[in-house]
């Protein structure tokens, strides 16, 4: 395998990941960014979810994403080994919960609808589940996912950038790059769009993050009288409340958004109601046309242009497919060809080209 000059544009976790993975491999590696790990990274949960993400018709995002859940525990052990650094990592399990008939009657569909797919949902009666979880109203029901973990992902990308080289450097145009590198990831999240003619639209999301003497034990999701939330608790004792799914990218938190999301936290957690809200934060998933990430390759125009690869759209899932990004990616930049679970991801299926 001849070594590679490897430049990345964009610090947030992808990049990252991609950056980290391609210097384990011998290649000289640059990540390119102003702001690096402070885009949607810096707002993420980190739910490692693929069960408790998994929508009707997705089948072929589920099945990759659940192989990325597989490979996070080595991952997470490799990354705080190589980096000296505590990730957050979390494998407690994801309890998934409603509160009225009505919540029940939508998570009962997606509960069938993740068994067809084989994936682990443990039924749990209420008295088990308070239990688990005695904090929970006492109407709440649900199931446990015991394989939706989390990840801290400020903590991961703390952890990566001790190990990649990352320039301050905004990049305007990807040619900025022809005499820097034989190889360009280009990993901007929503900014892939300008930079590659990728139809990477931004999904604006903000989330709470509450802190308190109350501890919950799960990641805890579901609906709460119809309202979509999830909870994420971190040990330290701070809870993420999230998040809202909004398409418009001014980065404006509402009013509404964060009220809803913090009435249904104290629905199905009163206790919440007790905590200190430390924190708004609001970022842009990279949404595509079909909530696919596109992970491959593009032509380039010119003979003497360096090959140019793409890892983006990762939309609501960047931080769990982080580590099986990253490892498609170095083998395409190895010159091996993609896992056969990316095939359905890459650029070409795509409505517009990407061309630069
Ligand atoms: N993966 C959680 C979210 O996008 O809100």
């Amino acid at each position: 395998m001849t070594p590679r000059r490897v430049s990345v544009v964009g610090g947030g976790i992808i990049g990252l990941s991609i950056a980290w993975e391609c210097r384990r491999r011998g290649h000289e590696v640059t990540v390119h960014d102003p702001d690096p790990g402070n885009g949607a990274s810096h707002v993420a949960a980190g739910m490692l979810a693929p069960v408790g993400e998994s929508y009707f018709g997705e089948r072929e995002l589920t099945e990759l994403l659940l192989e990325s859940a597989r490979r996070w525990p080595a991952y997470a052990r490799e990354l705080a080994a190589a980096s000296g650094r505590e990730l957050g990592h979390r494998t407690e399990g994801t309890l998934q919960v409603g509160l009225t008939a009505d919540d029940l009657a939508q998570l009962r569909r997606l509960w069938t609808h993740q068994r067809e797919l084989g994936t682990p949902v443990v039924s749990l009666d209420s008295e088990q589940l308070r239990e688990r979880e005695p904090l929970l109203h006492p109407r709440a029901r649900g199931v446990l996912v015991e394989s939706d973990h989390q990840v801290d992902p400020r903590r991961v990308v703390a952890a990566l950038r001790t190990l990649v080289p990352v320039r301050p450097t905004a990049i305007g145009s990807l040619t900025e790059l022809d005499a820097d590198a034989d190889t360009v990831v280009l990993a901007a999240g929503c900014a892939s769009a300008a930079l590659a003619g990728l139809p990477v639209r931004p999904v604006q999301g903000t989330i709470v993050r509450l802190r308190g003497p109350v501890v919950l034990r799960h990641v805890i999701r579901g609906y709460a009288d119809g309202r979509a939330v999830y909870l994420v608790p971190r040990a330290d004792g701070e809870v993420l409340v999230g998040a809202t799914v909004e398409e418009r990218a001014d980065g404006h938190a509402t009013a509404a958004g964060v009220r809803d999301l913090l009435r249904a936290a104290t629905d199905l957690v009163p206790e919440l109601g007790e905590h200190a809200l430390v924190e708004v934060s609001t970022g842009h998933r990279p949404g595509t046309e079909d909530n696919g990430p596109i992970v491959g390759e593009l032509e380039t125009a010119g003979a003497r242009a360096p090959r140019l690869l793409v890892a983006t759209g990762h939309y609501r899932h960047g931080v769990l497919a982080a580590p099986y990004t990253a490892h498609a990616v170095a083998d395409l930049v190895d010159g091996r060809a993609l896992p056969l679970l990316w095939a359905p991801f890459t650029p070409q299926r795509l409505s517009a080209g990407g061309a630069r």
